[in-house]
């Protein structure tokens, strides 16, 4: 079983689109996933399942509730889902919650994607404890260098904090192509000593047909450039991998 959380300091950068098109790539793949909706607003969730309080979610894991009950299926083969919930706000406890729990059902899955918020609240945390990998969407926007002095403190606090053999990756999110945004990402990669993947997924209207048709990319708009680019972002990660366990 490996853990990846998808995080990111800023909000609105696709850290939920990637959650959920990596996680259903997988599956289609043949790999069983657990996929973990750690923010209040559960938009993960919404995209597999119907949030639900009166449900087990995620919440109930934090209150001690074993992992086993928190876990549903969902209508898609070898995915399952544990439901973020709005009591997600006021979760206090133990930040080893997560992992401890994942140990348990470590058999059962070969990946698990933990879709984080943008903040350093208990959920996210835990998500940060809990992973072997971070994945960090970087949408290259106006506000160009201080987003990459921001995204250096994010690294460092994690790794000094929280988890310092935590591995993380950077890939370029909403890539519209814009000469601004180019500059950012030549800025990344030569002054930086990031590791940025070379996969990058483009800005494509897809993405949002696909939320309001609550379907992953696959489903979706199979032939669509942003759904390839998914897909080579999954094989980019399997690929990874292999070199990491050499
Ligand atoms: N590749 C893309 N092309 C076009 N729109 C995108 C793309 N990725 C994400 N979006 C849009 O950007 C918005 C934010 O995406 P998403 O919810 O995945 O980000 P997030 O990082 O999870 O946000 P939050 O921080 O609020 O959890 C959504 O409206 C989504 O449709
Ligand atoms: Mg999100």
């Amino acid at each position: 079983m490996r853990v990846f959380a998808i995080g990111s300091y800023k909000g609105g950068v696709g850290k939920t689109t990637t959650t959920v098109n990596l996680a259903y790539d997988l599956s289609v793949k043949g790999y069983r996933v657990l996929v973990i909706d750690t923010d209040p607003q559960a938009n993960t969730t919404y995209m597999y399942a119907r949030v639900n309080d009166n449900t087990y979610t995620l919440a109930d894991l934090f209150a001690g509730s074993k992992a086993e009950r928190c876990i549903y299926r969902t209508k898609y083969k070898n995915l399952d889902l544990i439901k973020g919930s709005s009591r997600m706000e006021e979760a206090t406890g133990d930040a080893e919650v997560l992992k401890d729990a994942l140990q348990t059902v470590k058999e059962r899955y070969d990946y698990v994607l933990i879709d984080c918020h943008p903040s350093m609240q208990l959920p996210t945390i835990a998500a940060m404890i809990a992973a072997d990998e971070l994945l960090i969407p970087f949408e290259p926007d106006g506000y160009g260098r201080n987003g990459l002095i921001i995204l250096d403190d994010y690294i460092r606090q994690i790794r000094e904090q929280y988890n310092p053999r935590l591995r993380y990756h950077i890939f370029i999110s909403k890539f519209a192509g814009r000469a601004s945004q180019l500059r950012l990402f030549q800025n990344l990669i030569e002054k930086y000593d990031y590791p940025i993947m070379d996969k990058c997924i483009r800005y494509r209207e897809a993405v949002n047909t696909a939320i309001e048709n609550r379907k992953p990319l696959l489903r979706h708009r199979r032939f669509d450039a942003v759904t390839r680019d998914y897909l080579e972002l999954t094989d980019a990660l399997l690929e990874l991998e292999k070199l990491e366990e050499v």
